[in-house]
């Protein structure tokens, strides 16, 4: 096919349902005529009247002109059937999820539009494989999938089946960015980039409140810490725990199974009670309160000219050394740089940092007693830390003594391998790893679609850059030790000698 060109092209949207509508306006504020078409015969007229109300309130608060408005809508026509929308260059679908109507759409549409025309589908979990299977041309189908809500989301996943053209592709691409968006390329496999990596930002809480390691408002509060605007369940509570329980389904499904993938009997008893969050009012948390505040955590003093000793080196023992300076002596901490480990210890307690054992096993290795495991640093100021001991209720307060004296929130959790927001990030990173492998996208292209698509404060490979190959790959080790099973296997991406 030759080469395409959709600056300028006339679009048809087919489905006016919040993503369609979406779609329409951002396409329309491009400059673009667009067509609306919907089975249901008063859904484009009302979903039109519904856009007009959300931009008179942009012109209200000053942030459009009244002008542009009407120049926007006026370019967005609902047509009463498919055949009058005959002419257009691009057809973006954004119909029900279902793959039978869909290929069906398209083959009907095939039959009405020219043969250079562009058929896109918004589809967020079907194959764009399978949607192009029984068309003419399968090689003009390609996925163009957008976020919600259209208008303010930045990512587009562009996605290329099995037989989409290259260059059908990259005029998608474009177009995307000619939008105001951010396009990435993406294979056409389950859950594509954001909705296949985005996996265990939800599997391993709900692994964790299976095991009662910790409560709802303290992995929120934990993964808030290091830069995530909202925690795994507040998130899921705003989704609706069916929506996701049934993306993590089908991905599941559509790995044949994969253990990796497995949804959690914790998520489906929430759905089988129709606790289904925010919008049913009682999900993890009850609406409108929403999330409990943290427990106040129990800090005894620590004894007076206690020594405040740094080990191991590198940034986090830079940190740690930095937050003594700072918050507890006013000069230099002591240094041991040249320790096998990384964290600090104080008063006869060592703390180290995660590397995924459990503290028991640190602790039995070094044939200590008093030992703790902290978590990641928080990267917010004043974030929670998690932190787990390897027994003695003495050595948790002293911990917590510690941790807050150093500037953190710590949270105690149960002594659970990778605690709670490294075993995250390295899941995070683990699944993009398998992603770059599998030819899914790009190193850069997981960055930016996880930033971009849910918004995460950064990419799996930058996480992977800060916490280095070693640890991420140590903490899933430790995983895969104690829980076996495919969910902790590590991708052979990561352990190739040239990952980061
Ligand atoms: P929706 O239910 O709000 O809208 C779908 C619309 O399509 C309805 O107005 C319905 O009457 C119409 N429709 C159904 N069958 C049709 C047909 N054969 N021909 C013409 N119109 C038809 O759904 P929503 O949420 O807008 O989703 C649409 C698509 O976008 C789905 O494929 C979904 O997976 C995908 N998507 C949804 C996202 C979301 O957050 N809601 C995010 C990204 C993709």
């Amino acid at each position: 096919m030759s080469t395409h060109n959709l600056n300028k092209a006339s679009v048809l949207v087919v489905g006016a349902g919040i993503m369609g509508m979406g779609i329409a306006q951002v396409a329309a504020q491009a400059g673009h005529a667009v067509s609306v078409y919907d089975t249901r015969a008063d859904a484009v007229p009302l979903a039109k009247q519904k856009l007009a109300d959300s931009l008179a309130a942009l012109v209200a608060k000053g942030k459009m002109t009244a002008e542009a408005v009407q120049a926007l809508l006026a370019r967005i026509t609902p047509v009463a059937q498919l055949s009058d929308a005959a002419h257009v260059s691009l057809v973006v679908e954004a119909i029900v999820e279902n793959l039978a109507v869909k290929r069906s759409l398209f083959q009907e549409i095939e039959g009405l539009v020219s043969e250079q025309c562009v058929l896109a589908t918004n589809t967020s979990s079907i194959s764009v494989t399978a949607i192009a299977n029984g068309l003419k041309h399968p090689q003009r189908l390609v996925g163009m999938h957008f976020f919600n809500p259209v208008p303010l989301m930045k990512l587009v996943e562009v996605v290329s089946g099995l037989q989409t053209d290259a260059n059908v592709a990259q005029a998608i691409f474009d177009l995307a960015g000619a939008w105001g968006k951010t396009a990435v390329y993406a294979r056409s496999t389950p859950g594509f980039i954001v909705n296949r990596i985005a996996r265990p930002f939800y599997a391993e809480s709900l692994g964790l409140l299976q095991e009662q390691a910790a409560r709802p408002e303290q992995l929120d509060a934990l993964l808030r810490g290091v830069g995530f605007r909202m925690g795994p369940c507040e998130l899921m509570d705003l989704i609706g725990h069916d929506t996701n329980f049934s993306v993590t389904q089908s991905v599941f499904e559509a790995n044949f199974f994969d253990r990796r993938f497995t949804p959690s009997l914790v998520q489906r008893e929430l759905v089988d009670g129709g606790l289904l969050g925010r919008k049913t009012g009682r999900g993890f948390y009850s609406y409108p309160e929403g999330a409990p505040a943290l427990p106040v955590t129990q800090v005894v003093a620590l004894p007076a000219n206690t020594q405040w000793v740094v080990h191991g080196s590198g940034a986090v023992a830079d940190a740690l050394a930095s937050a003594v300076t700072l918050h507890v002596q006013g000069k230099a901490a002591s240094r041991a740089t040249s320790s096998a480990w990384v964290g600090i210890e104080v008063a006869g307690l060592q703390l180290h940092q995660t590397d995924g054992r459990p503290a028991w096993q640190v602790a039995q290795a070094l044939g200590l007693k008093n030992v703790a495991v902290f978590d990641e640093l928080p990267t917010v100021a004043g974030g929670t830390l998690a932190f787990a001991t390897a027994g003695a209720d003495d050595a948790a307060h002293t911990a917590a003594a510690v941790l807050q004296a150093l500037g953190f929130a710590p949270v105690q959790v149960t002594d659970a391998p990778g605690l709670v927001v490294a075993r995250t990030l390295a899941m995070l990173v683990n699944e993009a790893a398998d992603a770059v492998l599998h030819g899914v996208c790009t190193t850069d292209g997981a960055n930016a679609a996880m930033k971009l698509g849910v918004n995460y404060p950064a990419g799996p490979f930058d996480w992977l850059a800060r916490m280095g190959r070693t640890r991420v790959v140590s903490v899933l080790h430790a995983l895969d030790a104690c829980y076996r099973g495919e969910r902790y296997r590590v991708s052979p991406w990561l352990q190739r000698g040239d990952a980061a």
